[in-house]
């Protein structure tokens, strides 16, 4: 009877899937992983049980993201304002990598996922950054799923980097105004090896971008859920991809 009851009911489930056309996937999705704290005073419970709970929907994003076809799928893990939150919580945070890729990083090595960070690891604190380095040695010859951390990152931040980068190289002779292009910009950002974003994704009904990939998401499409971050399941992301097909990108164009 349980046995009925569990076909049917993953039948009901995949159903309810919206159908997905496999010509039209975003090459790269980034989300903005918001609303941990808020899930977990809902229920009462400290904030970094929200940040436990997102962990595990990091790992149901990925293995999704990865079903679906998308090419790069890149986090907002911790930004370079989060280091302002009481200590406690940001020891909890930075603590995470290193759970989930104790976790999960055999089953992502059996997936050919290739883990990458961008951001400021020399900020972070040694065991945080050793748990990156592992993971992303152990997995630089992977093809598949490019499951890219920003962590300790901050746009701003990247995009000042490369205006001093552009002027020492032109005080030194070495660079001309004509050279810093678009394209010398992007190259010196942290996401060079990356496309621009497709699709941005950010929970928690919360509309803002939080100093995320400014430069990178000039033309990807948004998309906004009031769900909390811990609840984000692959139905949602499978929304998030078929409302993306929906839409006509123009680029400033006509279509
Ligand atoms: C924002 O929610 C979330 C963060 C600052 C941390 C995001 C981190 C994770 C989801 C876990 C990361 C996991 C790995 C593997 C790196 P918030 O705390 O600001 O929520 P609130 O706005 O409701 O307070």
């Amino acid at each position: 009877m349980i046995k009925v009851f569990q076909s049917w009911w993953k039948k009901e489930q995949k159903q309810t899937l919206p159908s997905l056309s496999k010509d039209n996937v975003p090459s790269h999705v980034a989300i903005i992983m918001d609303g941990n704290g808020r899930w977990a005073n809902r229920r009462g419970l400290p904030r970094i049980v929200g940040h436990q709970n997102g962990m595990k929907a990091v790992k149901r994003a990925a293995i999704a993201a990865d079903e679906i076809g998308i090419k790069f799928l890149t986090l907002y893990a911790f930004s370079t304002e989060n280091w302002k939150r009481p200590k406690d919580e940001v020891d909890f945070l930075m603590r995470l990598p290193e759970e989930f890729l104790a976790i999960e990083l055999e089953e992502l090595i059996e997936k050919n996922v290739r883990i990458q960070m961008m951001g400021h690891p020399e900020e972070l604190p040694k065991h945080t950054i050793a748990a990156m380095e592992e993971a992303m040695r152990r997995t630089k010859h992977n093809t598949g799923l490019v499951l890219n951390f920003a962590l300790n990152y901050g746009s701003r931040r990247e995009i000042n980097d490369a205006f001093k980068e552009a002027a020492k190289g032109i005080a030194a002779g070495t660079l001309s105004p004509d050279d810093v292009t678009e394209e010398w910009i992007g190259a010196h950002l942290h996401s060079s090896e990356l496309p621009d974003p497709d699709l941005l994704i950010r929970t928690s009904g919360e509309l803002r971008l939080s100093n995320f990939m400014l430069w990178q998401l000039a033309y990807s499409e948004l998309w906004f859920t009031d769900i909390y971050w811990p609840e984000f399941t692959k139905d949602h992301l499978f929304q998030a991809v078929a409302e993306f097909q929906r839409r006509t990108r123009r680029y400033g164009g006509l279509s």
